[in-house]
This record gives structure tokens, C-alpha cells and sequence, in this order.
């Protein structure tokens, strides 16, 4: 079995990316982490990457400067480091810089994305909190494919998690979280056997 290459791209603690790092270590996943890469200098998901052996790149956005012409030039620079690892799968994992329509269109149908809500519900920023001020007694996670708008590509898989009397943003997160680290190397295996519709 070719177990298909993943570039895992993080911001920060890169705890959904162990969830696939960890996945991948079963010799029957037929993925693997080819490289991972962060905008963000020092973020610890780097850190916990390299210690897996695996190759790590950092492309910090804020080089490429203002605007426009700043973003297409920070994605071509993604796009090459993604090319020259052999990435056939881009997995988006607490990636915190929205990707143009034309970098999502270029990875259709390749690329995915977690977002810790039960979507079409909550997209977007700081959901824990909107969740708990909106009232609802069941939250989640979704795994979808990445399109040029927000949040709103097709859905993959989701888990449902419940709200619990007292929680907070925190508690409602770290519940969510580990719904998460199930659920992605979960829909990620479909997505590199062809099964994810
Ligand atoms: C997760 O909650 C994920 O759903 C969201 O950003 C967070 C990233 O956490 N997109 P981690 O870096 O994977 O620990």
C-alpha cells in the first residue's frame, strides 16, 4: 500500500497534528506526515514535529509583507515547500491565515481543515464562547474540505460533544479537543483511501 503524503499545516501548539503523527504510526494508516510546516516562528507544534523526526519548515507571512501581492507570495512559497515535500494532502490543523480562493482551488478536493464546531453552526473565530452564549447543549467538531470561503467547504465527518452545566470556554474545548484528535486521522484515513464524500 503507498500510503499517502500529508503536509500538516499548524500555527501553534500542533496538538491535532500529533493526533495524525500518532495515527500514522500504525503501519496499516495509509497516510503518512511528509512534512509540516508553520506562519508562525516557534510555534511548539514545531518543536513537537521535530522530535517525531519528521522534516519541519517555518514560513513566517509577515516576510512577505502587506496585501495582496503579500499574500500570493507567501502562498506560492507554501505551495513549493508542500510540491517539493510530495504532499498529496494538505491538512490545515489550527492554521491560523485564511488561504486565498485561488490557493484553495489549486488543493481542491486535496486539502481539509478541523474546526471545533458542529458547522454549518459557528464558524469562524472564539466558538467555545459563542456556543456557551448561544445556549447549545451539543457541540463538536467538523472535518472538512477546504474551499475558497470559511468554514464552508463539503463536510467530511463530525462528532458530536455535549455541553455540560458549568462549563466554560476552556472545559467545552479541551472536551472538544479530544473529539477532534479522534476524528481527524479518522476522516483523513477516508480521505487517502477515497472514501471521504
Ligand atoms: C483546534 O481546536 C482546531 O479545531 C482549530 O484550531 C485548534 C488547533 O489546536 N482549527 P491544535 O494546534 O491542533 O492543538
Amino acid at each position: 500500500m503507498a500510503r499517502k503524503k500529508l503536509g500538516v499545516l499548524i500555527s501553534g501548539r500542533g496538538s491535532n497534528m500529533q493526533a495524525l503523527i500518532d495515527a500514522a504510526r500504525a503501519p496499516d494508516y495509509p497516510a503518512e506526515v511528509a512534512i509540516v510546516i508553520s506562519n508562525v516562528p516557534g510555534a511548539a507544534g514545531l518543536a513537537r514535529a521535530a522530535e517525531a523526526g519528521l522534516p519541519v519548515i517555518t514560513i513566517d507571512h509577515r516576510k512577505f509583507g502587506k496585501g495582496a501581492d503579500a499574500k500570493h507570495l507567501f502562498e506560492a512559497a507554501l505551495h513549493q515547500a508542500l510540491e517539493e515535500a510530495g504532499a498529496e494532502i494538505v491538512c490545515l490543523a489550527g492554521f491560523m491565515r485564511l488561504l486565498s480562493g485561488s490557493f484553495a482551488g489549486r488543493w481542491y478536493g486535496r486539502m481539509v481543515n478541523i474546526h471545533p464546531s458542529l458547522l454549518p453552526a459557528f464558524k469562524g473565530l472564539d466558538v467555545h464562547a459563542a456556543m456557551l452564549a448561544a445556549g447549545v447543549k451539543i457541540a463538536g467538531c467538523t472535518v472538512h474540505y477546504v474551499s475558497a470561503e470559511m468554514d464552508a467547504g463539503p463536510i467530511i465527518g463530525q462528532a458530536a460533544v455535549p455541553v455540560l452545566a458549568g462549563d466554560t470556554a476552556e472545559s467545552l474545548a479541551a472536551r472538544i479537543l479530544a473529539a477532534e484528535h479522534q476524528l481527524y486521522p479518522e476522516c483523513v484515513r477516508r480521505v487517502a483511501l477515497g472514501q471521504a464524500h
